[in-house]
């Protein structure tokens, strides 16, 4: 995307996180899994990780994270729902128009996007191009997933990684030099490794009518060291693209936000770029690879906000399934971030929100089995 005068800027930031932290040790022992805390931590940076409750789906994250990004915008109403996921709620319709009727957002235009842990940058990247062209002033972008619902518990290549969680930010039309501001953003994909990362049945291809085989084929399953090269290959090469698009020199990037896959691959990324280990910023340590919702909870992490000063030069860079990946410039926003617990199911009780600055809440809960 070439830069504009008019470019979108983020003006809300919303999370949302199940309340059941699991660690790695209930993991393995869930999973029958041969594996131990030590590997996960040294191979993936990984000690926990959050887990949907039973009944709790991506639409209801989805409906927590875009209510918390409203109230960090001030209230206002978007105008369209942009929901990046690979985890609906159903595989018929969209899980997006869905959470905009529970959001109230009357009749705003709502779809999801399909890029797996690109989803959300591919999301933001949508929504800039819209604000640009005057499709919409105010959108909403979500990115939400729930891997416990795909995720294979006896995988120990999967299960150890993923967790569940969502993350939303609001746009509206600005200036290049406003806090919150899209300066370039960098999309890609390469489908010829669209099966190292996948569900293979289910879909249109292979009908989940027909009976399963072995291994279960509505597993998500992952071809972990070949996409593991991929991913610091493209990341690398994603962000220095938005770079070069910004103008911006990668030494006076102050936050560095990657998706959070693998710590290792996060470090092998930032060494290429030339970013200083200080400006790196991540929570995979507490919340494992929640894929289309992990850059946007990154964003909205307290410790994060904090440390990074609005208007700041930031780059986020991600990789996943499709292949894909996808990187943004843009100056951090100057929203305060605000965090709603996951809500009751439609029709029940009404939501309140927490003011992230209060509590911090990747740590406040406990760990369950
Ligand atoms: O979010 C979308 C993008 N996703 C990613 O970018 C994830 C990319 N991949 C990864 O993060 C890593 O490849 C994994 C964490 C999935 C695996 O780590 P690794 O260091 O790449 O391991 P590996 O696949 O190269 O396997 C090394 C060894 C193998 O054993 P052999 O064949 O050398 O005997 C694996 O079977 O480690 C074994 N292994 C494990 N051992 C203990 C794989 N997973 C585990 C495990 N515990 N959980």
């Amino acid at each position: 995307m070439r830069p504009t005068d008019t470019t979108a800027v983020i003006t809300g930031i919303g999370a949302c996180l199940p309340d059941r932290v699991v660690d790695n040790d209930t993991v393995i022992a869930r999973g029958a899994l041969r594996t131990d805390d030590t590997w996960i931590r040294d191979r993936t940076g990984i000690a926990r990780r959050r887990h949907a409750a039973p009944g709790t789906s991506t639409g209801d994250l989805a409906v927590g994270a875009g209510r918390a990004a409203i109230a960090s915008a001030g209230d206002h109403r978007p105008d369209m729902l942009l929901l990046a996921t690979t985890t609906p709620d159903h595989p018929c319709p969209a899980t997006a128009p869905a959470v905009a009727h529970r959001l109230g957002l009357g009749t705003v235009p709502a779809f999801d996007l399909a890029a797996v842990c690109s989803g959300f940058l591919y999301a933001l990247t949508t929504a800039t191009a819209l604000i640009r062209g005057g499709a919409c002033a105010m959108p909403l972008v979500i990115g939400a997933d729930t891997y416990t619902s795909i995720v294979d518990p006896r995988d120990r290549q999967t299960a150890p990684i993923f967790g569940d969680g969502a993350g939303a930010v609001i746009l509206r039309p600005g200036a290049r030099d406003d806090p919150g501001a899209v300066i370039a953003t960098d999309l890609g994909a390469d489908g010829s490794g669209h099966d190292l990362i996948t569900v293979p049945g289910g879909g249109s291809r292979h009908p989940r009518r027909l009976p399963p085989s072995s291994p279960d084929p509505y597993s998500f399953r992952m071809q972990g060291r070949a996409v593991y090269a991929h991913a610091v290959r493209r990341m690398a090469q994603s962000a220095n693209s938005a770079l070069r698009q910004a103008g911006w020199a990668p030494e006076t990037v102050r936050a560095f936000i990657g998706h959070q896959a693998n710590q290792r691959i996060l470090d092998s990324v930032g060494e290429r770029l030339g970013i200083a280990p200080a400006h790196r910023f991540g929570n995979i340590h507490e919340l494992g690879n929640t894929a289309a919702a992990s850059i946007p909870l990154v964003v909205a992490d307290p410790t994060v906000h904090t440390a990074v000063a609005p208007g700041e030069r930031s780059l986020f860079t991600a990789f996943g399934g499709g292949l894909t990946w996808a990187s943004v410039a843009l100056n951090w926003p100057s929203a305060v971030p605000r965090h709603e617990a996951p809500p009751a199911r439609p029709g029940t009780k009404p939501l309140s929100t927490t003011d992230l600055s209060r509590s911090h809440p990747w740590t406040a809960s406990t760990t369950t089995s």
